[in-house]
């Protein structure tokens, strides 16, 4: 029985209002990134803005835009139900013409038409480079973070332990990570609609600093009869609503969810598989440009990312329908994957860490190893789905393209050195430490060589 031991003193909010949560993200071009954040103030009462500029100089101030969802847009419980409460509103401003590589400070506000100004905490951020640029540049991939507290006082829905381990080795590790990227299953409010400010809580240390860029995962989207590719219960209700409000993405429609976006040498396209990517759709049109509109001479490391396993993975739970994918995942992608030579495919979905060989067709190209030097041979696949959310298991059987396997938490982290050596690691949530990585060492003309289904025909006519 609980037993009352001593009283505080009470406790009110300073100001429930007050502007919260700022996550940067990737805007629509290089030279763009974008601040969105919660507060309690709607535009009949107070005009949103930023006031920010290059580090030092004069700052200036910019509009935000605002945007809120009500109860009629959730797809069903516990969304609709019991798990809804009230978003607040949700602001977004655009940063505009960045200067490459500099620092940048900016504040969130409101002015309320008294004249008053509510002005949220200073903070700071790198812009990103130029398109190509040769410069260290780093990113931080993972999926199924989810949230939890430190002093294990959540009383539903407590799977997601890891994640606080993931967020505290991201925040020591702050200042080397440029851009961070997860993939889906992001926060699982599923349908309880308070956890999403539990999230961006708690990684507003990371998303206050870098772009946080997040794709849609089953946990976000699916639902019966919404139009999701599963008809699964598993986002509780929610059908996408409140992660294409929360977060930024630079996609032409935020409700498809898919997106392309360079950092430097990296282009990545991030696809949404909770709506149909098979060819004849639109998605499968997107996957196609984003792979194929990419100038490899200056950005060589081409990375696709998605929710779900679209590659290959060990899961039982696949292993259950016989099979090691997302049905109808490679079969229809691998072709583009080899025909655009994309360097490594990534998920979440399945939470643990998995890296393949370089594969095509179920068939390794080339062996598994921790160093690849030369000729595209095909795509390794690595599966990070173990941001928090509690882990998955593994087919006894073991295939031959699973090269390494880690069934802890965990995260990938992508170094560019230059246009020629690329790493990538896995690191271990609970102490940081590197359990898996490996290197490509290549020249452009090695992104050019043809491999296996990589070249168009050639004629003998000179
Ligand atoms: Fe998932």
């Amino acid at each position: 029985m609980p037993k009352l031991i001593t009283r505080s003193n009470s406790i009110t909010f300073a100001n429930p209002k007050a502007p919260v949560y700022p996550r940067l993200a990737q805007g629509k071009s290089w030279d763009e990134m974008t601040v969105t954040w919660t507060s309690g103030y709607s535009t009949k009462e107070a005009t949103p803005f930023v006031e920010w500029g290059i580090q030092g100089q004069i700052q200036i101030l910019s509009p935000a835009g605002t945007l809120t969802f009500s109860r009629d847009t959730m797809c069903g419980p516990p969304a609709r139900t019991v798990g809804w409460r009230d978003p607040g509103f949700i602001h977004t401003s655009f940063f505009k013409d960045l200067w490459p590589n500099l620092k940048y400070t900016y504040r969130i506000g409101h002015r309320l038409f008294n004249g008053q100004i509510v002005w949220g905490r200073q903070n700071s951020f790198k812009a990103p480079p130029y398109p190509g640029e040769d410069s260290l540049q780093r990113v931080v991939i993972f999926g199924d973070l989810g949230k939890a507290e430190i002093d294990g006082s959540n009383e539903y829905n407590d799977f997601e332990r890891g994640s606080i381990n993931t967020t505290y080795q991201l925040v020591k590790d702050l200042k080397n990570i440029d851009m961070v990227m997860h993939i889906g299953d992001i926060c699982y409010a599923s349908g309880y609609l308070s956890q999403w400010d539990q999230f961006t809580a708690q990684v507003e240390p990371i998303a206050s600093t870098v772009p946080y860029m997040v794709a849609s995962g089953n946990h976000e989207r699916d639902w019966p009869g919404s139009g999701s590719f599963y008809g699964t219960l598993d986002s509780g209700g929610e059908c996408g609503v409140p992660a294409q409000n929360m977060f930024y993405v630079p996609a032409e429609n935020r409700e498809q969810f898919w997106y392309l976006t360079d950092y430097g040498m990296f282009r990545f396209c991030v696809a949404n598989t909770e709506l149909d990517w098979r060819p004849g759709t639109e998605q499968y049109k997107f996957i196609e440009h984003c792979l194929s509109s990419v100038d490899r001479q200056k950005q060589p490391w081409l990375i696709f990312l998605a929710h779900r396993v679209l590659g290959y993975s060990s899961a039982t739970f696949y292993g259950a329908e016989g099979t090691t994918e997302e049905p109808m995942g490679r079969e229809s992608l691998q072709l583009l994957w080899q025909k655009y030579r994309v360097d490594i495919a990534m998920y979440g979905h399945v939470h643990g860490y998995e890296r393949t060989c370089p594969v095509y067709e179920n068939v390794c190209v080339a062996k598994g190893s921790d160093r690849y030097s030369g000729a595209f041979t095909a795509t390794t696949h690595v599966v990070v789905g173990g941001g928090g959310a509690s882990l998955a298991e593994y087919t006894a059987e073991r295939a031959r393209w699973s090269h390494a396997q880690d069934l802890d938490y965990g995260f990938a982290k992508l170094t560019a050195f230059n246009h020629t050596t690329l790493l990538m690691e896995y690191k271990r949530s609970r102490d940081g430490s590197v359990r898996d990585s490996f290197t490509v060492s290549r020249d452009y003309r090695d992104v050019l060589a043809c491999g296996v289904d990589n070249c168009a025909a050639t004629t003998m006519a000179s």
